[in-house]
C-alpha cells in the first residue's frame, strides 16, 4: 500500500471525562466509525477494563481480550476484531483481581499499540471515567486527549479536575472538547466558553472545540439497537455532528493534512 502519511504512527485519540455516563463510549465509536468511512484505518482500543462497551454500542461478540492474552488464554492476532471494516480490541470484559493485572495490562496495551502501529491511521482508545491510571496511561499514549464537557456542575468540575490533573504535569498536553448533551451549536458554545473561563482564569489554559452531540432520540435508539448512529438508516441528522468533529480532529493534527492509508472507499 502506498504511504501517504508524513508519518508511519497512527494519530491517537484518548476519550477522557471526569465522570461516567457522558458519552465517552458512544463519541469513541460513532467518531470512530465516521473516520473510517472517511476511509481512513481506525481502530477502537476499549480501555474501560470490566466495563468495556465498545463491543456492546456496536453488537459485536469479542472473543479475544487484552487480558486473556496476558494470562495465554489467546494470541497477539486474536485481538483485532472487525466490525464491518472498523477494528475493535477489548482491554478485558472484567475486572482485573488486583494491581498486578492493570500493570500487566498496560503493559500487554502497548505492545498491542506498536504492533497496530503499521496498519493504522487513527487509534481511538476509549477510557474508563476519572483520572485512574488507565485514563492516565491512555493520555500518556495519546496525542489528542479528547475531553467530554456535559452541561452539569458535577460533570464540569470533575473533567475540570481531571484537565487541571494533567496541565500540571503536562502544560501543553493537547485537549479537545467534545459537548454532549446539548440543545444546539449556541448551547454547546457557551458551555465550551464557560468550561475555558474556569481553565484560563486558573490554568492559563484552554482547550479546542471539536463539536457537539445533541442529546436525541437518534442516540438514545442507537445505543438500544446497537447500531452506530454512523450506521443507522435512514441516515440520522446526528450524523452531520460526528463528521464535523472527525473534520475537527483532523484539523487539529500537527504537520501536514493526514491522508487515507485505505483509500478503497467510495465514499467521501
Ligand atoms: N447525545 C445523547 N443523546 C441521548 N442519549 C445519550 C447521548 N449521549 C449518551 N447518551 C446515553 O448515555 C449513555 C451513556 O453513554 P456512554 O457512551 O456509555 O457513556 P460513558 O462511556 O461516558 O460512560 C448511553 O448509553 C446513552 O443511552
Ligand atoms: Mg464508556
Amino acid at each position: 500500500m502506498t504511504q501517504l502519511t508524513d508519518t508511519n504512527q497512527p494519530f491517537i485519540i484518548a476519550t477522557v471525562s471526569g465522570k461516567g455516563g457522558v458519552g465517552k463510549s458512544l463519541t469513541s465509536v460513532n467518531v470512530a466509525d465516521t473516520l473510517h468511512k472517511m476511509g481512513y484505518a481506525v481502530a477502537i482500543l476499549d480501555a474501560d477494563i470490566g466495563m468495556s462497551n465498545c463491543a456492546t454500542l456496536l453488537n459485536e461478540q469479542v472473543d479475544a481480550t487484552v487480558m486473556q492474552w496476558v494470562n495465554g488464554a489467546c494470541g497477539l492476532e486474536d485481538l483485532p476484531h472487525d466490525c464491518d471494516g472498523l477494528t475493535l480490541v477489548t482491554g478485558a470484559d472484567e475486572p482485573g483481581q488486583n494491581e498486578r493485572d492493570y500493570e500487566l495490562l498496560m503493559e500487554a496495551m502497548d505492545q498491542v499499540l506498536v504492533a497496530m502501529a503499521e496498519e493504522f491511521d487513527f487509534i481511538i482508545i476509549d477510557t474508563p471515567a476519572g483520572s485512574g491510571e488507565l485514563s492516565l496511561w491512555a493520555l500518556d499514549r495519546a496525542q489528542l486527549g479528547m475531553i467530554m464537557l456535559v452541561n452539569e456542575p458535577t460533570a464540569i468540575s470533575d473533567v475540570y479536575r481531571f484537565c487541571k490533573y494533567i496541565l500540571n504535569i503536562d502544560p501543553t498536553y493537547p485537549f479537545a472538547s467534545v459537548v454532549n448533551f446539548s440543545e444546539d451549536e449556541a448551547g454547546a458554545d457557551s458551555i465550551q466558553k464557560r468550561f475555558n473561563t474556569i481553565l484560563q482564569y486558573f490554568m492559563k489554559q484552554e482547550v479546542s472545540y471539536l463539536g457537539f452531540i445533541p442529546a436525541s432520540d437518534d442516540v438514545r435508539m442507537s445505543v438500544t439497537k446497537q447500531i452506530p448512529v454512523t450506521r443507522m438508516q435512514p441516515e440520522s441528522p446526528v450524523l452531520k455532528e460526528f463528521e464535523f468533529i472527525a473534520h475537527n480532529i483532523l484539523n487539529a493534527m500537527p504537520g501536514e493534512k493526514k491522508l487515507p492509508r485505505q483509500r478503497t472507499m467510495s465514499h467521501e
